[in-house]
Formats: C-alpha cells, structure tokens, sequence
C-alpha cells in the first residue's frame, strides 16, 4: 500500500469518507463524507471563509445550483465545455482521449474514433421539456448574473467581492482518482470586481516583498521569486491577480499544506480557459499521483458581465467618472429651427433631434436624408449647420474586471489527509497519527477515564465531558479498552489532546493532558483546562 491507499483505507474505516451508492454497488465519481470527514470539511470550509470573508470583507452569497440554459450559453460553457472522448472498442469502456496512449488501458483493445464529450449534466426545469436546465459546472455564474444587485448593495463602491461556497457537478468522462476528480464536488470561488484601468491592490505592499515558488508559462522549471518582481516583470499580470496568488498560498499553508509541496503554475497560452487573461493554478504534490491542481486563481477580465449583457439584454455596465472630467471637441448638427419650423411644423423638434444623433465628422457639403414615420425626408443644407463644439465628458460606462480565486475543496481536503498522515514504530508496535493542525481537527479533544475506574473517576470524567461540550468544544467521551489502545483510536482520527481523570485528579483537581504528535503529558488544573484547550487549539 502507498500512502495514497493508507490514507483511503483510513479514511472509510474511522469515518472519513467512502464511496456512494456502496449499498447499490457504487458508481464513480462520487463520494459521502462520513461524520469525520463532514466535519473535518466544514473546518477547511470555515477557515476559508475566516481569509475570505472576514479577512477580505467579501460577502458570502447562496444561488442555485442549477441554471438555465441561456447562462451557460451566455458563459461559453453550453458550447465548448466538453472534454475529447474515445470508446475502447472490445470492452466498451471510455476513456478521455487526452489521459490514455493508443490502446486501451483495461483490456489492450483499439479506440473508435475520438469525439467531444459534453460535462454538463442537463435537467428539465417543471413539467415537460420545454425549459431545459443544468447542473451548475461552477458556482461562478450565479455571481455574476446577480452583477446587477451587488452593485447596488455594494454601492458602486470599487472594488468589491462575493463568495460562494457550494456544490458544482461535472459528468467527467472516467473519473478515477478519488476524491481529485468528482462528478459532484465542492467550489469555494471568490468573483472580486475590479475598475479595468486599475488593477493595483490596496495591499499589495503588505506581500510585495513575499517568495513564492512559481512556475512561469515560458520557464522550464518552478523558481523562488520575490511577488513584486513577479508583478515588475509581466511574469504576474497584475498586482491584484499577485496579492491573491498570495493569499491563496497563506491559506493552504493555513490547512497544513507544507511549503515544499506547494508551487503556483501559470496556464500556458492554450491551456488558458476562454475566459482568462492569466491564470494560475496552485499546484500540491501528491505522493501518489504527483502535482494536481487545487486552486485556479484567473484573471477573468471583463468575459463574462460582457457575455451575459449580451444575452440577457440586462445593463452590467457600470459607469465610471473620470478622475477629471475631459473636455473634448467634435463637429455637431446645429439644426436652422427658423426653416425647419414652417417647412414641417409639428414635426420639426424630432427632426432636429434626429439630426443631433448624426455624427457630423464625416459629413461633407452634401444634404441629408433621414427617415420619418416610415418615410423619407431629405433636409436641405440650409436647413442645419454644422459647426465646432466644446464638450465636457465626466466618464464612461464600462465593464468590471473580475480577478477569480477558485477552489476544489475535496481535492483539498484530501491532501490535508495526505498531508496528515504519519506512522511510526513505539515501543515495537506501528503507531498511526493524523497531525491535523489542531484547529482543523475533527475531534478537538477527547476525555477519558483510567480503565478499571472506580465510579469517582467516571463521575468526574464526564462532568468534564459535558462541561467542554456545552462550552462549545467538540469533545468526545471514551471508557472502553486499555487507556493505549484508546490513545491510539485517537491518534488515528487527529485528536490532538486527550484528557485522561487518574487517581491523581481525585487528590489535587488536576487532570493529564497528552499531545498527539509528540506523545508528552501534562498535568492541567480541572478548572484551568478549557482556557488551556482554547488556547492551544487556537480558535
Ligand atoms: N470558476 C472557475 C473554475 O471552475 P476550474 O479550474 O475548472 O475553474 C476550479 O475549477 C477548481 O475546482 C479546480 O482547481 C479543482 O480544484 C476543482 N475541480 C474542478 N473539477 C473537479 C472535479 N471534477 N472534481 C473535483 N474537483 C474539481
């Protein structure tokens, strides 16, 4: 077994994860979150919003997770996102035609001709199949349809953010790599609005002087490099994408990545989604099946608002004044309202405006001719002038760039268990330990009474228990087997602290208390521990 399958067979035995659909014999591409693993998520997904939401100020919206078809035509995904396609033509199973040689893994047999495969998986929306709808292929689009909406509720106020935590489904070809490609999964993206003539960051000072490993589109191998060069060089496209490659990697740093497995690689021109002006993947080796991607952090320019203003019809513009209003010159049609008046009388004001909307730069000495009503009028020369005029223009209406932070959480999640898992050999027997950082633990402490306990043990045992808990700490209670076998019970699902009532608490009000990694006790008074505990758990 690698680590990979260590970390798998772990996870369905102690409650983590595991297949669904097991009693109906499973089907690719999904998986449950068991009561571990559930929770152990929601501590990834809080963390998340503690950078993003709280530390960014971005607010966190919920729409839902299928959309009509005229939003993923708008996006581009209803016509280009497929993936090529082969079908193995003696055993009949498919493969994506770019992750398989010429012969078919499984049997050795041919390929058929290769297709395109369409990722999306369709529903109807009501009765009938006249409304057709999808699964939504990312969360993305739900923030930018609602453009409308924040702008007001953010006030016009530049730049803001949105984030969406949720599920996205895609109908991959073959997915066969656990939990690193679903066909259910779930996204944490962050769509940040920003004026297209100003991509610096407010903050970009604060990480400039930051190092991160990069691997640059034209390099041949990843690098250390100072942001601010980055940036300097046209390496990064801008400041702002820069400030988020950074803030992507002081949260995966955060869950427990370490540094050395981490590299941020830039899309190379035709890897670069319709949508991207740059792109970079935050990239995390794994032991078994290398570097894979977790997080795209995409300058998405103004692709998608332009594409849905298109369709829907909807105004996604934003108007923006000019720092100092701009005086410009240009040629206008002043109308002669003394002959346009008699000669068309009650007609003679929408003539004049409709002169007014003509652009007068190109006309020459020659009359015009405009149409009324269906009909044609031919304005004589005498009829208009046209002259030099000054104009003061205070902005213009344009659309917002979006810099895009998307992540794949259960391939993170995953590589926090990667990440986590440890053995050793104590004392001649093979210890197993998750070294979840203790925020992130499923179970921040367990409390246990010394086996063979008189009934005061047990008392005090879960009296502390219940006081933990109701105090707000996910603590669990457990009295059965050797205190080293329920050390190790717990060493295998992260625990990082077990509390253990002895013989000694009954004289002083004191408890052990013994850390998961380096295995060393302690000895905590009673009514001191759960400062103690909160102190050291960090939350
Ligand atoms: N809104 C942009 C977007 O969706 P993406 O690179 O297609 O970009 C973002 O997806 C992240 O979602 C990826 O970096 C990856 O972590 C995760 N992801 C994508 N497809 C996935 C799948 N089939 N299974 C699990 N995670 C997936």
């Amino acid at each position: 077994m690698d680590i990979y399958d260590e970390v798998m067979e772990l996870a369905k035995r102690r409650g983590f994860l595991w297949p669904s659909f097991e009693i109906y014999g499973g089907t690719a591409g999904f998986y449950d979150y068991g009561p571990l693993g559930a929770r152990l998520k929601r501590n990834i997904e809080d963390l998340w919003r503690k950078f993003y939401v709280v530390g960014e100020g971005f607010y966190e919206i919920e729409t839902p997770v299928i959309g009509l078809e005229e939003i993923f035509r708008a996006s581009g995904h209803l016509s280009s996102f497929t993936d090529p396609i082969v079908e193995c033509e003696s055993c009949k199973e498919f493969f994506r035609a770019d992750h398989v040689e010429d012969r078919c893994p499984v049997c050795g047999g041919e390929f058929g001709e290769v297709s395109e495969f369409h990722l999306m998986f369709r529903c109807f929306i009501g009765p009938g199949s006249k409304r057709a709808g999808y699964l939504r292929p990312e969360t993305a689009q739900g923030m930018f349809i609602d453009f409308p909406r924040l702008l007001r509720f953010f006030r016009e106020k530049l730049p803001f953010g949105v984030v969406q935590v949720g599920k996205a489904f895609r109908n991959e070809i073959s997915p066969r790599q656990g939990l690193i490609r679903l066909r259910e999964f779930t996204q944490a993206e962050a769509e940040i609005f920003i004026d297209p003539h100003d991509k610096s960051h407010p903050r970009f000072d604060e990480v400039k002087d930051e190092v991160l490993i990069l691997f640059p589109q034209d390099a041949d191998e990843a690098s250390r490099w100072k942001l601010a060069d980055a940036v300097e060089q046209g390496i990064i496209a801008n400041e702002f994408l820069a400030y988020h490659i950074y803030l992507t990697y002081r949260f995966l740093i955060g869950v427990g990545i370490s540094e050395d497995r981490l590299r941020f690689r830039q899309h190379e021109a035709d890897e670069m989604a319709h949508y991207a002006a740059d792109c970079w993947d935050a990239e995390i080796l794994l032991d078994r099946l290398g570097w894979i991607e977790m997080v795209g952090i995409a300058d998405r320019t103004d692709y998608d608002l332009k594409a849905h203003e298109e369709v829907s019809k909807a105004d996604l513009g934003v108007f923006m004044p000019y720092r100092e209003p701009k005086v410009i010159e240009r040629m206008a049609i002043k109308p002669n309202m003394q002959l346009l008046g008699p000669r068309f009388k009650g007609s003679a004001k929408r003539i004049a405006d409709a002169l007014s909307q003509i652009d007068a730069g190109s006309l020459g000495d020659q009359e015009i001719t405009i149409e009324l009503d269906g009909e044609a009028v031919t304005l004589t020369r005498d009829m208009f002038e046209i002259t030099r005029v000054k104009e003061e223009i205070r902005g213009e209406k344009i659309n917002l760039h979006v810099i895009e932070p998307s992540y794949g959480l259960d391939r993170i999640f995953y590589a926090v268990m990667e990440g986590a898992f440890f053995e050793e050999e104590v004392e001649g027997e093979r210890r197993v330990v998750m070294r979840f950082l203790p925020n992130l633990a499923p179970i921040q402490v367990c409390v246990l009474p010394l086996l063979g306990a008189r009934d005061e043990l047990l008392k005090i045992s879960r009296k502390i228990h219940d006081d933990l808990r109701k105090r707000g700490l996910i603590a669990e209670h457990d009295e059965s087997g050797t205190i080293g076998r329920r050390y190790r019970r717990q060493d295998e699902i992260g625990t990082p602290f077990c509390v253990t009532v002895d013989y000694e608490t009954l004289e002083d009000n004191t408890v052990t208390v013994r850390f998961r990694d380096t295995m060393e006790q302690l000895r905590v008074r009673i009514d001191e521990l759960h400062a103690w505990l909160i102190s050291e758990l960090g939350i």
